[in-house]
Order: C-alpha cells, then sequence, then structure tokens
C-alpha cells in the first residue's frame, strides 16, 4: 500500500467513525420520541420522606397541550408531585415512590435516562434561579448540555426562546449582560425562556407568579395561554383567581390525597366534596 493510500484507508475509517457517532447522536435524539406527547399520567402514586407520607394513592389523567392547575393548603403534597414528574424526589434521600408515573405514554421510572425525562419535562420555581452568567448564555446552557455547538443555531434558539417567553423585546439588546441584572418578573419569564429552549413536552411551574407583582402576573398568565399550544403546562397556584382563568383543568389535593379533579369551571362553580368548596370559599387553607 502506497502511503497515499495509506491516508485515504485512514480517512475512510474515520469518515466511518464519524457517521457511526452521528448515527448515535441522532438516535439519542430521535429517541427523544419516545415521549409520544405532554400527556401525563399518575396511577396509585404513593410516597414517603421516612416514615412521612406526602402522597396518598394519588390518580389522575393530565391532558395534553392544556394548561392543569394543581390547588391546595400548603404541605399538602403539590410540588412533591410535580417533582416526581421529572424525578427530581430521586436525589432526596429517604424518599420512597411507589405506582406509575407516565409521560406521553412511557413509563418515566423504567426508562433510565434521567437526562432526556428533564429534557422533555422542564420545571421553573417559585424564586426565578438564573445562574450568574448573560442572558445568552442562561439560555444555551441546555441546548449545549446536549451538544449544540453552533453559533448560528444558538442564536435561533435564543430568538425563539426568547419569543416563546414573550421576552424578546426586553431582552434582544442586553443577551450578553447577566440575567441577574432583570427585574424579578423578567427574570421569571427568563426561566421559562431556559427551560424552553430544550424544547419539552410538558412545562412544571411551582408558583411561578407567587413572588411577583400583578403586572409580572399577568404576563405569565398569558404566557400560558400561549404555551399550551405547543405543550402541557402544570402550574401550581395559591391563587384561586388565577386557576379559573387560565386552568382547563384543576386538581385540589389536601393532606398528600387528591380530593377532587375536573374541568376548572365545574370545579369552581360546582364542587362535589365539601373540602373542596370549603377551600375555595376560603374556610380553611
Ligand atoms: N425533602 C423533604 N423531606 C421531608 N419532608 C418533606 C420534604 N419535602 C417536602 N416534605 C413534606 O412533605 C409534605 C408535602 O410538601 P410539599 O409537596 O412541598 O407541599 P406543597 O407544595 O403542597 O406545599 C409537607 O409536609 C412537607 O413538609
Ligand atoms: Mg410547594
Amino acid at each position: 500500500m502506497t502511503r497515499e493510500d495509506n491516508t485515504k484507508n485512514e480517512k475512510t475509517q474515520s469518515d466511518k467513525k464519524t457517521n457511526i457517532l452521528s448515527g448515535l447522536i441522532k438516535k439519542k435524539e430521535n429517541s427523544a420520541d419516545v415521549f409520544k406527547d405532554g400527556s401525563v399520567s399518575v396511577k396509585n402514586a404513593n410516597l414517603w420522606y421516612g416514615d412521612f407520607q406526602a402522597l396518598k394513592d394519588v390518580s389522575l389523567e393530565i391532558p395534553d397541550r392544556k394548561v392543569t392547575a394543581f390547588i391546595g393548603p400548603s404541605g399538602c403534597g403539590k410540588s412533591t408531585l410535580l417533582k416526581c414528574l421529572n424525578r427530581m424526589n430521586d436525589l432526596i434521600e429517604g424518599c420512597r415512590i411507589e405506582g406509575r408515573f407516565e409521560v406521553g405514554g412511557t413509563d418515566i421510572y423504567k426508562s433510565a435516562d434521567v437526562n432526556l425525562l428533564r429534557k422533555n419535562v422542564g420545571m421553573v420555581f417559585q424564586k426565578p434561579n438564573l445562574f450568574p452568567m448573560s442572558i445568552y448564555d442562561n439560555i444555551c446552557y441546555g441546548p449545549r448540555t446536549h451538544g449544540i455547538r453552533k453559533k448560528s443555531e444558538l442564536d435561533e434558539i435564543v430568538e425563539r426562546s426568547l419569543k416563546e417567553a414573550a421576552m424578546w423585546d426586553e431582552a434582544k439588546n442586553r443577551l450578553s449582560k447577566s440575567a441577574l441584572g432583570m427585574s424579578g418578573g423578567q427574570q421569571q419569564r427568563l426561566c421559562i425562556a431556559r427551560a424552553l429552549a430544550v424544547r419539552p413536552k410538558v412545562l412544571l411551574l411551582d408558583e411561578p407568579t407567587s413572588a411577583l407583582d400583578p403586572i409580572s402576573t399577568g404576563k405569565i398568565e398569558e404566557l400560558t395561554s400561549e404555551l399550551k399550544k405547543e405543550l402541557t403546562v402544570i402550574i401550581v397556584t395559591h391563587n384561586m383567581q388565577q386557576a379559573t382563568r387560565i386552568a382547563d383543568k384543576t386538581a385540589f389535593f389536601l393532606l398528600g390525597e387528591l380530593i377532587e379533579y375536573s374541568d376548572t369551571e365545574e370545579l369552581f362553580i360546582n364542587p362535589e366534596d365539601p373540602r373542596t368548596e370549603r377551600y375555595i370559599t376560603g374556610k380553611f387553607g
């Protein structure tokens, strides 16, 4: 074999390698499709923190591309259930979970790829938790961890995500500035933009507006109606008006139990359980 042949051979070998690698990467990306949509199914969920049972035989079916609200007094397990849906309780020592949790028809505790799950099920918390870096880098954080490096592609993702989070006009001229320089309401919408950057099928919002002024709250409420065209939104809220304004379905929890779950209007106008009625009329909680 001549030296030229050798180089050629090496080149084919390396091409082969690249092909195999890109095949693997594609396969990994396509496996996002294991979640066929953003529907969520919970069957007989029980959860304990040590000896304390925080969820008691909870079952509910959450429809794809609707807004579902979780309401109920503090400590009744709303955040706990939300965290089960992207396996955030996995990290808590002494936490034991029973039952079946599905996203888009896939059992999320059987499929071991937690990163893939979290790419599909994003979460935003009560307090904005942006990284101390630029707006641009905050939004790119997720896509970069999933291997996207090309500047043009990242630029597109940043613009799309900020537009989807109704933040583009406010952020476009300061993309390289620290995200922490934004107001609380803007930071919360940036958190939503960051979550949207990896194109989740489900977005979990845990009291996202409880620290915000009414105008910022209104913006996030409007946003949820836009977002549900593309994905499923599950929102924990203590604000009943908020639930009636934005949620298609509402679930009422008490002491770890799901007491009532129905169309929002039905639940607020015609509650079936006297405990729901007492809660929504402000008699306890
Ligand atoms: N990491 C934890 N360890 C022990 N107990 C916890 C933990 N997280 C939550 N709990 C308890 O579980 C119950 C439900 O909490 P949580 O889901 O946060 O309620 P909610 O979001 O409805 O206010 C509460 O009694 C709370 O104290
Ligand atoms: Mg909570």
